[in-house]
C-alpha cells in the first residue's frame, strides 16, 4: 500500500458545540498541491491547526508518511519536513528581514548555552551557515536586497513574501499555506501563486494551499477539497470540482 505524504483520518474538531471540522477524510501525495476552498468559518484553518498540532482532534488520525503525529506540535516535528504560513501574518516588524528568517532558525540550531555566550567557533560557523540558508531563502522569494530592512517597513506583499521564505527555510517536504494571498492585488497574488507552484516544482514539495481566489486555485491544485461548515461537499481534480452542482450552488454561487 503506498504511503502519503499527508493524511488526515476522520478528523473532528469540536469546541463544544461548535463542529469546527466534522469527519474529514483527505490526503496529499508527493509533488502534489491540496487545496481546500470553502466559505468564511468552513473550518480550513482548523483543519491546517489540527494537522500542525496547534489542536489535537476530537476524533481522528493525522499521519506523515505513514507515522502517527495526531497532536504532535510542529515546533516539535522540524526535522520531519513540515512547514506552514498563518492566516495572519506573524512576522516581526521591528527586526530586519534577515532576522526574521534567523529567528525561525534558531530554533533548529543546536548550540551549547557557553557557546551562545561567548561565541564560540561552533555557535560561529552554525550562525555563518543559518545567514547563508537565510538569504538563499530570501532570493528565493526575492527579499535578497532587503535583508537589512526592517519587516514592517517593506511593502505588505513583500511581508508575505517573507513569510514564505520563513517556511522554506525549512526546506520543508510539505508547506502548508494558510491564505498566502490574502490583503494582495491580483497582479500580486497571481506573482505569489507562480513562485509558490514554481518552488513546489523545483524542490518536489507537497503542498496544501488554502485561497479563496477560485481562479488561482483551479489553476494551482491538483485536488480540491471543498468544505462547507465543517463537512466535505466535494473533493476532487478542478474540473470535477468546478462541475459539480453542489460545489456551484452552495460555493462558486454566481458561477
Ligand atoms: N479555538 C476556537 N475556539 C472556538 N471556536 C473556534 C476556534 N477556532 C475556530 N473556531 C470556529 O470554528 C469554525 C471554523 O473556523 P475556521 O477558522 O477553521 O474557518 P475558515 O474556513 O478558516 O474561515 P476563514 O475563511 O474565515 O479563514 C468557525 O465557526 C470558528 O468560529
Ligand atoms: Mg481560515
Amino acid at each position: 500500500m503506498s504511503e502519503h505524504v499527508m493524511e488526515a483520518q476522520n478528523i473532528k474538531m469540536y469546541f463544544g458545540g461548535v463542529h469546527a471540522v466534522d469527519d474529514i477524510s483527505v490526503y496529499v501525495d508527493k509533488n502534489e498541491i491540496l487545496g481546500i476552498i470553502g466559505p468564511n468559518g468552513s473550518g480550513k484553518t482548523t483543519l491546517v491547526n489540527v494537522l500542525t498540532g496547534i489542536y489535537t482532534p476530537t476524533e481522528g488520525k493525522c499521519l506523515f508518511n505513514g507515522q502517527d503525529i495526531t497532536g504532535k506540535k510542529l515546533q516539535n516535528m522540524t526535522g520531519l519536513g513540515i512547514a506552514r504560513t498563518f492566516q495572519n501574518l506573524r512576522i516581526f516588524k521591528a527586526l530586519t528581514v534577515m532576522d526574521n528568517i534567523l529567528v525561525g532558525q534558531h530554533l533548529t540550531i543546536s548550540n551549547s548555552p557557553w557557546d551562545i555566550l561567548f561565541h564560540g567557533k561552533h555557535y560561529r560557523e552554525t550562525e555563518r551557515k543559518a545567514r547563508e540558508r537565510a538569504m538563499e531563502a530570501l532570493e528565493l522569494v526575492g527579499l535578497e536586497k532587503n535583508a537589512d530592512d526592517f519587516a514592517g517597513a517593506i511593502p505588505y506583499g513583500a511581508q508575505k513574501r517573507l513569510e514564505l521564505a520563513r517556511a522554506l527555510v525549512m526546506d520543508p517536504r510539505l508547506l502548508m499555506l494558510d491564505e498566502p494571498t490574502a490583503g494582495l492585488n491580483g497582479v500580486e497574488s497571481e506573482e505569489l501563486m507562480m513562485l509558490v507552484k514554481e518552488i513546489q516544482q523545483r524542490n518536489q514539495i507537497s503542498i496544501i494551499l488554502i485561497e479563496h481566489n477560485m481562479k488561482l486555485m483551479m489553476k494551482l491544485s491538483d485536488r480540491v477539497l471543498v468544505m462547507d461548515a465543517g463537512r466535505e461537499i466535494a473533493l476532487g481534480v478542478p474540473a470535477e470540482i468546478q462541475s459539480n452542482p453542489v460545489v456551484i450552488k452552495a460555493y462558486l454561487g454566481e458561477g
